[in-house]
């Protein structure tokens, strides 16, 4: 890098716009969305999509709800012309979507990509050219008049030669871009959409797509919606025009260009799914989609199986939704730290049907956009006491008595330590069990069976201590108070009960009973200890087992 101070960069020049009214206002409703995968995206694929992926991501995104979408650009490849004559010809198209395709302002281009769209019912013809000062003078080193005379032309063309499609029935729009846009002088923008629309002469019933493309994002946010605003209050038809965004992601503001420039008066937005594109993407528009939704805001667009759309999205791509994107990612619903998580299970149970959503730390419910808590903790080393309870509850239905959390916490947490990773949900499950339930040693319980006579309970009970045989007998005023008197005539530590807790793990047949019981040795420390079986004495039994076995030779 350059050490200070830097010559080689400069600032963005700000927006002279003292009055400024996007600030002040709030998004009230969803923009048009227009999907440009098959066509921006597409391009900037190392390995672009084959007409059937481009059929099967074309369906994709009928399903989601687009109502335009950019197919691609047919006049400049063979697999373009003949995906867009595909979608007409089999009639893939229904009848309130429209198909977008690109187009350079050059006679033979626009002739052939009339000819791709004939006998569409609905299509969008987008024309650009590029306006900033460095494409005219470096690119095409022409003037601004002759700049603005490239579209003017093509759109005098268009409008000669679309005239038979319309006639046979295709209602034809017209988009035009002056490709980089937020690097023009907005004077000139200005000048050329007016010119573009002098020509084309659009209606509040007919209306011209002006899309103002961030080719290349080099400002910030704000920035952007003061050139968006500046636009939108200079236009003079303004209520024949749908001011269109086409953000790229250069700077990593994609997504806040956008939402800006809706508050500055845009009405559609151009984007892809999960933001692919050339160099750092276009804009995401599930994001943007998805961010409006969570603010009560349908955005219009069916989201709700984004896990469906991702497996679609990386197979015709062949590229990777990242683990951390905005509410596709593989983690974006998983907790690592231990006070996350803490607060994630309090907000929960406060969840109630028809109320807003207010989960700490997960601004949207998962399953709204077909994800699931399960993925939601996973436990690492710094996890908290409460996330493998947690999992050992939502995954595997143990519900752990909270005084048992730290206990249980504690063994899981050294276990991750050791390994070094993060666990899965069966990891802790086994680590549960291996630690709890199939604890043998250096008590094992052999046989129990208990008579009632008087409101006294009588129990025989038959253990190995290290392998000997001891048949033991005990009474109580239950099965729980009668081992615990057996034991205590044996050379086992002596110990009391504090706590116990059960409940029913499965339904029906299947169903089985799970006990918790804490035990306290005389001399020494609490422990937890973990039964199961299909009867809920022998579990409370097996459970104490446990326990004690936990108490005599505690986990290293
Ligand atoms: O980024 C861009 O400027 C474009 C135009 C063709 C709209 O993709
Ligand atoms: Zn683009």
């Amino acid at each position: 890098m350059q050490p200070a101070p830097i010559s080689k960069y400069a600032p963005f020049p700000p927006v002279d716009l003292p009055n400024r009214q996007w600030p002040n206002r709030t998004i009230k409703h969803a923009p048009i969305w227009c999907s440009v995968d098959l066509r921006d995206g597409n391009q900037a694929l190392a390995q672009p999509m084959s007409v059937e992926e481009k059929i099967e991501f074309f369906d994709m995104l009928v399903r989601i709800g687009f109502k335009e979408i950019e197919v691609g650009f047919p006049s400049a490849s063979q697999i373009e012309f003949d995906f867009t004559r595909r979608l007409i010809d089999e009639k893939r198209i229904p009848d309130d979507v429209a198909i977008q395709i690109l187009c350079q302002c050059r006679e033979d281009l626009i002739t052939r990509s009339l000819e791709a769209v004939r006998g569409a019912k609905n299509v969008i013809f987008h024309l650009y050219n590029s306006t900033s000062p460095k494409q005219r003078e470096y690119v095409f080193n022409l003037p601004k008049e002759e700049i603005v005379q490239i579209p003017v032309r093509a759109i005098g063309q268009l409008k000669r030669d679309g005239a038979a499609l319309i006639a046979a029935g295709t209602r034809l729009r017209l988009e035009y871009s002056p490709e980089s846009f937020t690097s023009t002088e907005l004077e000139f923008a200005l000048e050329i959409c007016e010119a573009v629309s002098d020509v084309w002469g659009p209606t509040p019933d007919n209306k011209i797509i002006l899309n103002l493309p961030a080719t290349v994002e080099y400002a910030t946010p704000n920035v952007h919606a003061d050139q968006i605003e500046w636009m939108c209050t200079h236009l003079t038809r303004r209520d024949s025009t749908i001011v269109s965004l086409h953000t790229h992601n250069d700077r990593g503001t994609g997504v806040a260009a956008t939402e800006l420039a809706l508050l500055a008066g845009a009405d559609r937005v151009e984007g892809t799914l999960f933001g692919n594109g050339e160099r750092t993407g276009n804009l995401d528009i599930v994001t943007v989609a998805l961010n409006l939704y969570t603010h009560g805001i349908h955005p219009g667009l069916d989201l709700s199986d984004l896990n469906a759309v991702r497996d679609v999205y990386e197979r015709c791509t062949r590229l990777e939704v990242p683990p951390r994107q905005p509410y596709a990612g593989e983690l974006v619903f998983t907790a690592f730290s231990g006070s996350h998580q803490d607060a994630i299970k309090k907000s929960l149970p406060h969840q109630k049907p028809g109320k807003p959503w207010d989960v700490i730390y997960i601004p949207i419910d998962p399953a709204d956009i077909g994800r699931s808590y399960r993925a939601i903790i996973r436990i690492n080393s710094q996890s908290g006491k409460g996330g493998v309870a947690y999992v050992l509850e939502q995954a595997f239905g143990y519900q752990l008595p909270k005084l048992m959390h730290k206990e249980i916490g504690k063994v899981v947490n050294d276990l991750a330590d050791s390994k070094g990773t993060e666990l899965t949900a069966d990891e802790i499950r086994e680590a549960f069990q291996r630690e709890y339930l199939e604890r043998t040693q250096p008590v094992s319980l052999e046989h129990f069976k208990t008579t009632e006579r008087d409101s006294t309970v009588k129990c025989e009970a038959r253990i190995t201590v290290d392998g000997k045989v001891h048949a033991l007998t005990g009474t109580g005023n239950g099965p729980i108070d009668a081992f615990v008197r057996a034991l205590a005539t044996t050379d086992l530590p002596k110990f009391d009960v504090l706590n116990y807790s059960e409940h029913s793990l499965g339904a029906g047949a299947e169903a089985k009973a799970v006990s918790y019981i804490q035990v306290k040795l005389e001399r020494g420390s609490a422990y937890f200890g973990a039964g199961i079986d299909t009867n809920i004495e022998l579990a409370s039994i097996k459970a104490i087992v446990s326990a004690l076995n936990r108490a005599i030779k505690p986990a290293k």
